[in-house]
Formats: C-alpha cells, structure tokens, sequence
C-alpha cells in the first residue's frame, strides 16, 4: 500500500488521542501535520493533549501548530461531560518535551501542502473552524488537497442535539463553508462512528498491562463514555475518531453513497447533515425548497469488528 501524506486537523479529546496513535503508528500514513482547534477542550488543552499523545506514540518529530480558539460565529461550547475537564478523561502522562510550531494551524496546513510533491489528504477529527479558515485565506492551495475525510454529521442519529453531531453543531458556518469548497469530500459520521467498539474487558486488561502504549490505549478506551437520560456516564468503547483513520486505509469495510449533503444553520436543526438518501428527488425543485447542496461520499455502514480489530493490531495491542 503506498504511503498516504495526511493533514490531521484535531481537537484532542479522547478519541482524538486514539485516532492520533493509530495514525502515527500506521506505515500506509504519513502524518505530515497535526492541527489543533478548540472542541473537546480549550485550545491551550488540545495543543498541549496532541503534543503528550505524540510522545506516547513516539512519534517523530511531527509540526503541530495552534489555530482557532472558538467557532466562527458560535459561541464557545465545552464536551467536558464526556472528555473530562482535560480532554483525556483525567489521564495522566507525562509533560512534554515538544513545542507547538510558532505559526499558526493555517499557515502550518498551507505550508505543508505546498511543500508538498503531491497532493495531501486532510482528515478533520474536529470542528471544522480551521479548515474554513484555510479554504477562505488561502484558495490558492485547494488544488494541492486530495480530498478532505471529516469525522462529522450523520444521516440518521445527532449526539450534541437529536439531530446534530458535536463537530458540525459546534461550528455549523465552518462546516458549510468547508462543504462548499469545491475539493472531494468523505464524510465519516455518526452512522459508522457509533458502530466500533472494543470490549471493556479488553480495554481493562490493556489498561493494567505490561506495555505503555496499550496502558495509555486502555485507559484513553475506558474514558469512551456518553452521558445517558438521567445524566449518569455509560462505558462505549468507542473507538471514535480512529475509525475515520481506519477508513483511511481499510476503505473496503465501508459501504460508501454518493448522496447531496447540506448543513443546516438555523432553529433546533442548527448542525445538522441532511443527507438526501431519496432514490428520487425531484420533488424539490417542484416544492421550490431547495437551497444549497454539495454531493459527497458519506460512509453509511462499516465492518466494525473489522475497524476495531484493525486499530488494536495496528498499535501491536490485539494479544
Ligand atoms: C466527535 O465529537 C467529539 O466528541 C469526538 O472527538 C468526535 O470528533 C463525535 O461527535
Ligand atoms: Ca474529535
């Protein structure tokens, strides 16, 4: 398989954290450039989070720069109900060696492309505010993006409001200026984030293990939680944002369609995808609704046993 050349622009979060190891480990994917956006965390938190996790990884030495402090127009928003008051659950690793580069995550991510011989693939585990940042200051270098994977939106189920997934919702403009760009788009969402799992047994024995890497990936799966109806946190064991890396490089476990997506920016469907999943649409143009559209690759089901055996191999963790 040849050596992918990656963007990943992330909010690091727990599942961050995973999806930043599986990628630094894989040797199908060279990570070019990590950047870091408000989400999860605070931004100081997510830069300082990303830096930690890439030591953990014993990454080589990775640029990873600092971007945007909130959304766009949103206000700010926190997901500390789920990634814990640090982003990571409460993990503790050490402190770390590394520097955020002295430019910011748009001036890294243009530099990195241009620099680039070919052209590079930029996977967004986060809201996408640096990304429409980058399209909107610098559309000189869409060109030099093979196509732009985003963990985010859903045609089906929300997770931050029924309908909207966390990283369209918190920056809603940001994601329909990126949709808008003109450059291929994957959209890994919550149909397929929500299916891979690893088992908390096997995330429990990971965490008292004899390995660092797997006691870092036990206790990053153990800290997989969502907040159920009477507020009380329930074990997922999702792998998360890992498994639009997995998506990367195992793109034959996905059932992939080719469907118009829009992203909704007002009333309680702010954030949402709608991904018009009709085997005919002409019905718009008659009822005169029709707006906006973008048609996209948006992955509606996965192997998930496949994703998840792929990530735990991939760290060498599958015992
Ligand atoms: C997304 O939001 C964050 O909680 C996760 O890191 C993931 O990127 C899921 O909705
Ligand atoms: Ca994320």
């Amino acid at each position: 398989m040849r050596t992918l050349p990656v963007i990943l622009d992330v909010d690091t979060g727990v599942d961050d954290a995973l999806a930043l190891l599986f990628a630094a480990t894989h040797p199908a994917i060279d990570v070019r450039a990590v950047t870091c956006v408000a989400g999860n965390a605070p931004l100081e938190q997510v830069v300082d989070n990303t830096l930690r996790i890439l030591d953990a990884a014993n990454a080589p030495a990775i640029p990873v720069a600092a971007g945007a402090v909130r959304p766009l127009l949103a206000a700010p928003r926190v997901a500390s109900h789920v990634h814990g008051a640090d982003g990571l659950g409460g993990l503790t690793l050490p402190p770390t060696s590394r520097q955020a580069a002295d430019v910011s995550a748009v001036e890294l991510m243009r530099r990195t492309l241009i620099d680039s011989a070919e052209p590079v693939t930029l996977v967004a585990l986060a809201p996408q505010t640096n990304l429409a940042l980058l399209v909107r200051t610098h559309p000189e270098v869409l060109e030099k993006i093979e196509r732009i994977v985003f963990m985010g939106g859903s045609a089906s189920v929300g997770n931050a409001t029924a309908v909207a997934e966390f990283n369209v919702w918190h920056d809603p403009e940001a994601a329909a200026i990126v949709l808008g760009a003109g450059v291929p788009v994957f959209m890994y969402g919550l149909d397929v984030f929500n299916q891979v799992t690893v088992d908390a047994a096997i995330a429990e024995t990971l965490a008292v293990g004899d390995s660092p890497l797997g006691r870092v990936v036990g206790a990053l799966l153990g800290n997989r939680v969502a907040l159920s109806e009477d507020r009380s946190l329930v074990y997922t064991g999702l792998i998360g944002d890992a498994g639009a890396v997995c998506a990367l490089v195992a793109p034959d476990a996905l059932v992939v369609e080719r469907r118009p997506v829009r992203v909704e920016l007002a009333g309680y469907g702010r954030g949402q995808t709608v991904v018009d999943r009709r085997r005919y649409s002409g019905e718009d143009a008659i009822h005169g609704g029709v707006g906006d559209w973008t048609v996209i690759d948006v992955a509606v089901d996965v192997d998930a046993p496949r994703f998840a055996a792929l990530f735990l191999e991939t760290l060498g963790l599958s015992g």
